[in-house]
């Protein structure tokens, strides 16, 4: 693909941008898109690290500041310390009503793409595989579990403290360890 005149000068300034993500971006592109991913960042920081108003952080601060951020994120949500929800896609991290994402939690919507990766190419090179992660309702995510792009967890399922999650999770099931396997059916 084509590289515009302002990746060039970026990439020849040390930038370390994907090609095929970036590449083709001219200057109001890119700078609109290191524009999102800085208010995203802020605004992650701030659901993350807040403390103010203790009681309701969790049911009313951070589900506000990540709604604001873009995640489609349903009524009721409970929404722990650190949580980190998809730094550059958070639009397409869906959670349903009634789940509970605890502490430290990662929610993940994009990968590196490695369907072409080679020896001798570099990773950051790679352009992003960009996927719908849905954690459907009352679903309880527990301390430290890490749901990667594209999974599905359905209702009212539990992931256990440390789980990757790496494919769909049926409803009403335990999934445990990394990578997760059900451990309980319910
Ligand atoms: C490493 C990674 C990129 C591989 O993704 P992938 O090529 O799509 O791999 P797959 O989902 O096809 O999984 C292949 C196997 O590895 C397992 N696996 C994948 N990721 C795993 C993980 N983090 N821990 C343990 N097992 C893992 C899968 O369960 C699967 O096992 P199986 O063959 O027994 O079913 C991905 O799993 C990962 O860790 N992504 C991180 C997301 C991230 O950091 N995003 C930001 C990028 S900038």
């Amino acid at each position: 693909m084509r590289q515009t005149l302002t990746f060039r000068i970026l990439t020849k300034l040390g930038f370390r941008l994907s090609p095929v993500t970036y590449g083709g971006r001219g200057f109001i592109g890119l700078a609109g898109s290191a524009l999102r991913i800085w208010r995203n960042e802020i605004l992650q920081a701030m659901a993350a690290r807040s403390v103010l108003l203790a009681p309701l952080n969790s049911r009313v601060i951070r589900p506000f500041l990540h709604k604001c951020r873009g995640v489609d994120l349903g009524e009721n949500v409970f929404i722990g310390q650190d949580v980190i929800i998809d730094g550059v896609y958070p639009h397409k991290v869906h959670i349903g009503n009634g789940t509970r994402v605890l502490n430290r939690v990662q929610i993940i919507a994009h990968n590196r793409d490695l369907g072409s990766y080679k020896q001798g190419d570099k990773v950051f090179e790679l352009g992003y595989l960009v996927k719908d992660t849905y954690i459907e309702e009352d679903v309880s995510l527990m301390i430290g579990s890490i749901i990667l792009p594209g999974v599905r967890i359905g209702k009212g399922a539990i992931v256990a403290a440390g789980a990757v999650v790496t494919k769909d999770v049926p409803p009403y099931t335990l999934v445990a360890g990394v990578p997760a396997r059900i451990t309980q059916v319910f």
